[in-house]
């Protein structure tokens, strides 16, 4: 592990820095990418491999696995089956295919969760909005765990708006139930929540989503005020923030929507702009906003957010700041917390930006790599997904 703040403060010559990157393209390709900085804000992007085949016809997702070296990919497929794939990444992080589980296609996002270090299974979100579960260690005859399929195409309260119903393919981005993502210890209970008050995985009710917005990723958060959920809202465009509580040990979620702010700041996202991403990072939120060009032709916006992790948790926005690509699909903050990993997936790049951790600013741009071909507007194609491999 490196520090870039670390090696500057200490005044040191630097070395070669250098970090890993795991990149998936809906046309195939999973790559690994090489990250080499001159200093704290130039660098280069290259591929160091790739695997062409291993995560079937249409790789949508991945969970990097760094303690078991592994590398998880979830295929959309929409031909009638899929694949749920394991990759296994040597020291260099070059990826060999190692497993795959067949599925029944249209997953749109995946994550490790249960077991006693919270890696016991794997759940996928499958379009149209169904939640499946399997079991660690994958293979050709793991098979969905009947009694946690989620299905909820009989989609609840009535109220949303047009979009917001499963089932709705044919949208630009995946029709999904909200994917809270692990919380040590209760990662179990944050990966099965729907949007209106469907039933979890395990059969325990729960409550709490705001009808019309559809959550599409989530984050738990400790604060001051007590445990928080950050929700990403792709219809709306908007982040939400919940109360959470749990009826006991093992418990029933609730979540107590407190605050929403819109993802565009000052104004609400139009029709055409859909937000993609979240993520936290100290007392920083961040949401990706896909098709606003606010910042030039095939340019779209992050928002950044400050949160009061010392207060309630409320958040309050920062500012926009540039993607450095279109439809920002995926994006992560390094372990380190002083550069930003960016998918552009209609440009089928992948940015790194860098990161002020006191002050949760963006930019300048280190590094960019471009990784044909191209998606088309509004299509299912281009870069899927980008992860730190740390
Ligand atoms: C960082 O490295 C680049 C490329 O070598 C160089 O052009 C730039 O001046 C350097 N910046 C700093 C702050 O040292
Ligand atoms: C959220 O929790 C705080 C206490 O931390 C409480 O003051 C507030 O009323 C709660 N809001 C909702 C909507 O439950």
């Amino acid at each position: 592990m490196w520090s870039t703040a670390l090696v500057l403060a200490s005044g040191l010559a630097s070395p070669a820095l250098a970090a890993k990157l795991i990149a998936s393209h809906f046309s195939g390709p999973v790559y690994t990418l090489d990250l080499t900085l001159a200093n704290a804000t130039s660098g280069t992007l290259k591929i160091a491999s790739q695997v062409d085949n291993g995560c079937g016809r249409i790789p949508a997702w991945l969970t990097v696995d760094k303690a078991t070296n592994s590398v998880y990919c979830f295929d959309e497929s929409w031909y009638g089956s899929g694949v749920l794939a394991q990759f296994a990444a040597d020291d260099q992080a070059v990826l060999a295919p190692k497993a795959q589980a067949p599925t029944l296609g249209n997953s749109v996002f995946g994550a490790l969760y249960g077991g006693d270090d919270d890696k016991g299974f794997v759940v996928t979100a499958d379009s149209p909005s169904t939640i499946t579960t399997y079991k660690l260690p994958l293979s050709a005859s793991s098979k969905p765990r009947p009694e946690a399929l989620l299905h909820h195409a009989q989609a609840g309260p009535p109220a949303g708006p047009p979009g917001q119903a499963a089932p709705a393919r044919g949208l630009p981005g995946p029709d999904q139930a909200v994917h809270g993502r692990a919380r040590p210890g209760r990662g179990r209970d944050a990966h099965l929540q729907d949007q209106q008050g469907h039933r979890r995985a395990d059969g325990l009710p729960h409550r709490g989503f705001a009808v019309g917005r559809r959550p599409r990723h989530g984050e738990f958060l400790e604060t001051k005020g007590g445990l928080r959920y950050y929700s990403l809202n792709e219809v709306a465009s908007s982040v939400g923030m919940y109360n959470v509580t749990y009826a006991g040990e093992g418990g029933c979620l609730t979540l107590d929507l407190v605050q929403t702010l819109s993802t565009f700041g000052d104004r609400k996202g139009q029709t055409t702009e859909k937000a993609a991403e979240l993520r936290i990072a100290g007392d920083f939120l961040y949401a990706s906003n896909r098709n606003d060009q606010k910042f030039g032709k095939e340019l779209d916006s992050l928002a950044i957010f400050k949160l009061d992790t010392a207060g309630e948790g409320t958040m309050s926005f920062m500012e926009l700041t540039n993607s450095h690509g279109f439809f920002p699909r995926p994006f992560e903050i390094n372990k380190a917390g002083d550069l930003v990993a960016i998918g552009g997936q209609t440009t089928a790049n992948v940015a790194i930006v860098a990161r002020d951790a006191a002050t949760g600013k963006l930019g300048p741009l280190v590094a960019n790599i471009n990784l044909p071909p191209r998606g088309t507007y509004m299509g299912e194609d281009g870069l899927s997904a980008v992860l730190w491999y740390e």
